[in-house]
């Protein structure tokens, strides 16, 4: 069995109940060759996956390790679950940097949803500074061995390598960057997981229409986390495409 091919957009802290309308667009561009994750704000997934645009995914950004309790403001696996969504984002660098969350807590958090029958995204990526220092690989190997739980399948996990330095800048790795980082991906995971080789890795950072053919041209690349570009049908449609052919 190959990895599943991956169209997931991350709409961040962007979008209101007018901005669903995207989503008609965006279906009219599925053809089954590969499966579209949509992650809105949480407000807007029940929303978004009551509106059933056929062939879309609706997932989370994040959730809480517990099950429930006393936590202001956050959101347990389970309740995203019942909203609808069947995915979420977890230990993406923005939530590692505006919210200190370590690989301990994305494993924690990992679990939780799994438990609550969710598929994770799980992140990783190297900074600007530790590319620099030649750690890049050290980094994601690290990441992945403390983020990624042993309850991990290919099922239920998908990750994704977001250099930060990529993200919203609109500067992308070479080719031989974002594949050497997806070797030694496929490497761990292989290494760790019976189904490792199955488990599908996404590039995400500065994805747009324009580059997208030639990142998913690239091996074990099997999908993208899009950010900006996942807004606007007009932008995310011909990304869609470009991984159903790939
Ligand atoms: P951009 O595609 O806007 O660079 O964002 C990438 C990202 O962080 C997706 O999770």
């Amino acid at each position: 069995m190959v990895p599943r091919k991956i169209a997931a957009g991350n709409w961040k802290m962007n979008g209101d109940l007018a901005a669903l309308s995207q989503l008609d667009q965006m279906a009219g561009s599925i053809d089954g060759g590969c499966d579209v994750v949509i992650c809105p704000p949480a407000l807007l997934i029940h929303p978004m996956a009551s509106k059933a645009a056929p062939g879309i995914h609706v997932g989370g950004q994040d959730c809480h390790a517990k099950t429930s309790g006393a936590h202001t403001g956050d959101l347990a696996a389970a309740q995203l679950h019942d909203a609808g969504a069947t995915h979420v984002i977890l230990g993406h660098s923005e939530r590692r940097a505006d919210h200190a969350e370590t690989d301990a807590d994305v494993s924690a958090k990992a679990i939780a949803a799994h438990q609550a029958e969710l598929i994770t995204i799980i992140c990783v990526g190297e900074t600007e500074d530790q590319r620099d220092s030649g750690d890049t690989l050290q980094v994601i190997s690290g990441q992945l061995a403390g983020s990624v739980p042993d309850c991990a399948t290919a099922a239920n996990t998908v990750i994704a390598y977001e250099p930060v330095w990529a993200i919203g800048t609109g500067r992308t790795p070479t080719d031989d960057q974002i594949a050497e980082v997806h070797a030694r991906l496929r490497a761990d995971l292989s290494d760790r997981f019976d189904d490792g080789a199955q488990m599908s890795l996404l590039y995400g950072g500065s994805v747009k229409p324009a580059n997208a053919t030639q990142i998913f041209a690239l091996p074990h690349v099997n999908g993208a986390l899009v950010g900006g570009a996942s807004l606007k049908a007009a932008d995310f449609t011909p990304i869609i495409q470009a991984l159903s052919k790939a």
